[in-house]
């Protein structure tokens, strides 16, 4: 599964909601340091929601020693590119961006200033070695478990020649030494990480490798992290996991709780109206989960869960460890429970020994589910995977096939559950300034971005919205007569239209 959005979470997604200013930008959002900020810090963070959430950790972290936002690479002290190896072309990218920095950080220290460059993420963990020898003008590169070190990671390389690295997966977590989530709890909608790292191996997958072992911070930690976020205007809180309903935290009273009990308990905290998880493997969809999909109405009605392939024989291959017919089984007790859920998905094409026949069968499974919205991707070898060293390759013509049939039927079934929205009345929350000026921006319950005109005030409600119409990945509409709405008032009531 994954990620992603996020999902693991460890989906690059295209058009995912990202938090403005730190996915694939400078981190405008960073904490706030509690002296005027003396330095810049700049981080672009590529890849999936989690990277986003550690980005803004990774700000928490430094604002301490006076960094505060950057606007752009050129303007910083020190900029972090935050990176994501979960499919190709990651080490190109990175490297292009390295060679750019390469010239501002020479023109810097021309005129006698400084620029600290430091890779993190997943990229890192993965090719460290690689990353200092061909790009020794980087000063540290760190893995994404050892974030919490930076501050000391910043010191040494002010006197270190060489790069500093740091790619161990550290007996400490690092959860135990960061400070409270600052920057990523700015807006109405937040991201909480509860669970890192995977033990399913999925032949194709590099995860297991550079994010580690599975591992659940304890519920104490992720309810308090939620009420400090809430606390300062989060409405909505997307709980963030590789393979997040994997999540079994230590209970503040002994043993431990599952997904689905500690759903319950965030959906007490008042003031918070929406909960959201991604993302999730179809193994880990317990009763307790489901039941929570059936009871918390702040449970929004939306799930991302990835199942590769419609093969049995793939999914075999894949290491999967289920079925077709196990993923049918799942989506079928989450929408008894949850009769308006829509699902989201990840594919993949041209995994190696995938023939016609078994994408045909992955076919044939996206028309039995019909999904919302799903992200498909051709296969691509990632170094160090099962897969990658597997037989039977899938030429790249039948991958490119593949993947543009299975793309536009998937867009078909976008598009048709969009336009089934339109002339509903729908829980919007709203999020933040609209594009054009009188406009708000918001999400439904199912995730798509929606445009309307409404007062700025509003923002942060969640409020009624007529929807006018649907676009690819939006809608718009416009603010419907009454209050605010709960989420709740649509439960149950119309059935998903994907
Ligand atoms: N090739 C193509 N897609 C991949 N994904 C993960 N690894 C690979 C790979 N080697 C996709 C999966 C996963 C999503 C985050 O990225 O679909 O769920
Ligand atoms: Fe998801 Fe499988 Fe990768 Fe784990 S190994 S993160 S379950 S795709």
């Amino acid at each position: 599964m994954t990620p992603g959005p996020a999902p693991r979470i460890c989906r690059a997604e295209p058009g995912a909601p990202s938090r403005p200013g730190v996915m694939g930008s400078g981190i405008s959002d960073m904490g706030e340091a509690t002296a005027p900020p003396r330095k810049r810090l700049f981080i672009r963070s590529w890849g999936c929601q989690m990277n986003v959430y550690d980005s803004g950790r990774m700000a928490d972290v430094l604002a301490p020693l006076g960094y505060g936002p950057a606007a752009a690479p050129d303007a910083a002290d020190m900029v972090i590119l935050n990176t994501c190896h979960i499919r190709e072309k990651a080490s190109e990218k990175l490297f292009s961006e390295l060679g750019r920095l390469r010239a501002v950080k020479r023109e810097r220290e021309a005129t006698g200033g400084r620029m600290v460059l430091a890779v993190a993420g997943c990229v890192a963990q993965a090719e460290g070695a690689e990353i200092t020898a061909r790009a020794p003008w980087v000063d540290i590169v760190l893995g994404p478990q050892t974030y919490h070190r930076l501050p000391e990671m910043v010191a040494r390389a002010s006197r270190a020649a060489g790069a500093v690295v740091e790619t161990d997966f550290p007996a400490e977590s690092k959860f135990d030494h960061l400070p409270e989530a600052g920057a990523a709890a700015q807006g109405v909608s937040a991201f909480l990480t509860v669970q890192e790292g995977c033990d399913k191996f999925c032949s194709f997958c590099v995860v297991p490798y550079t994010r580690g072992a599975e591992y659940s911070r304890p519920a104490a930690a992720v309810l308090a992290e939620a009420r400090r976020l809430v606390a300062q205007g989060a409405r909505e809180i997307a709980l963030l996991g590789q393979n997040v309903n994997a999540y079994h935290g230590d209970a503040p009273g002994g043993g431990t709780w599952g997904l689905g009990r500690l759903l319950r308990e965030l959906a007490e905290i008042p003031g918070l109206a929406r909960l959201r998880y991604t993302t999730s493997h179809p193994r880990d969809v317990d009763d307790a989960l489901v039941e929570a999909h059936r009871d918390l109405p702040q449970l929004m009605p939306f799930l991302h869960l990835p199942v590769q392939s419609g093969s049995d024989r793939v999914l075999g291959a894949m290491n999967r460890g289920h079925t077709a017919a196990d993923f049918l089984r799942v989506v079928e007790r989450l929408r008894a429970a949850r009769p308006d859920l829509a699902l989201s998905s990840d594919f993949i094409v041209g995994h190696p020994g995938e023939r016609a026949a078994d994408f045909d069968a992955t076919l044939a499974l996206v028309r039995e589910v019909g999904f919302a919205q799903a992200y498909s991707f051709k296969y691509s070898p990632r170094p160090g995977t099962p897969a990658a060293s597997a037989p039977h390759a899938v030429p790249e013509a039948d991958k490119d096939a593949r993947l543009q049939a299975l793309q536009a039927l998937l867009r078909d079934q976008q598009e048709q559950f969009n336009r089934s929205l339109v002339g509903r009345t729908i829980p919007v929350l709203l999020t933040g300034a609209g594009r054009h000026h009188g406009q708000v921006a918001g999400r439904s319950p199912w995730l798509n971005p929606v445009h309307l005109s409404a007062p700025g005030a509003l923002i942060g409600q969640v409020v009624p919205v007529a929807v006018l119409a649907a676009h690819t990945n939006s809608l718009s509409g416009t603010l419907a007569a009454g209050a605010a709405m709960a989420d709740s008032s649509q439960r149950r009531e119309e059935p998903a239209p994907a």
